[in-house]
């Protein structure tokens, strides 16, 4: 399927810092068209989340950047955006391999796993403008030809090494496109609750007893994940059944 606009003006770079910084800084000369593709073949310095270098193969993998402007979201509704985006990875995955022999499951906030591992991450950078997004740079690392993830081997998988098949990357971005293109067409379509319903039903732990983890003091809690807000906080009924929010800085799970 051809895309309406997500992935139509394409920019491939050989070599870049990141292509989230790229976009950026593209940002600032030019209001470049919506769905705007920048990707590359190498990162030097790879944006991950919390401040992280995320690391890929030159050549083997998706180390790609979307420029959107969803002017429709309210700034305190933003993690709307990377449900989102982690569905289109998510319906992306579904296509490239049978789920029937693979568990694919979205981690939030927004990282996802093949059988437990993590095959793909999303960093999402956002301008502001009044109380509305005024646009956003979705970048997108998807592990693909990598066969080799050193140290990482026990967290990190690729497509490669879950199937034994090469998965041209140009290929993959057209999918990841279309997927793209159909779930922000339903979020500006008023269909919000279609997203919400299907992140909680591809959401590693969503409804079963888990233990967590308090950044602060390091202790363990245990509880259940009741649902992810608008804003990113994670819902967690407590042994006690009081409901809390947590920010993204204050917990982990699923080690
Ligand atoms: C994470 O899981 O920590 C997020 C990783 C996001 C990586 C992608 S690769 C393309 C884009 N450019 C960057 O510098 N980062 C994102």
């Amino acid at each position: 399927m051809e895309t309406l606009f997500v992935g139509n003006h394409t920019i491939h770079l050989p070599e870049v810092t990141s292509t989230n910084s790229y976009a950026n800084a593209l940002l600032k000369d030019v209001k470049a068209p919506e769905g705007t593709l920048i990707w590359a073949d190498h990162q030097t310095a790879g944006k991950g989340m919390r401040g992280n270098v995320w690391q890929a193969e030159s050549r083997a993998n998706i180390t790609a950047s979307y420029i959107f402007y969803p002017a429709f979201l309210n700034a305190s509704n933003h993690f709307l955006l990377s449900k989102m985006v982690a569905l289109a990875l998510f319906d992306t995955l579904t296509e490239l391999l049978n789920p029937a022999n693979y568990d694919i499951k979205i981690k939030w906030p927004n990282d996802i796993l093949v059988n437990g591992k993590k095959i793909a991450g999303v960093l999402i950078e956002n301008s502001f403008r009044e109380d509305k997004i005024n646009s956003a740079v979705i970048g997108i690392g998807l592990n693909l030809n990598q066969e080799d993830f050193g140290e990482l081997e026990n967290k990190a998988t690729s497509l490669y090494l879950l199937t034994k098949t090469q998965f041209p990357r140009e290929d993959v971005l057209k999918k990841i496109s279309k997927n793209l293109e159909v779930v922000y067409l339903q979020l500006k379509g008023e269909k919000k609750n279609q997203i919400k319903q299907r992140y909680l039903s591809t959401m590693l732990g969503f409804n079963t007893d888990l233990r967590f983890l308090k950044t602060a003091d390091q202790s363990y809690f245990n509880g259940r994940i009741e649902g992810v807000e608008d804003d990113g906080k994670i819902l967690i009924q407590l042994f006690s059944g009081e409901v809390k929010a947590f920010e993204m800085k204050e917990i982990s799970f699923g080690y």
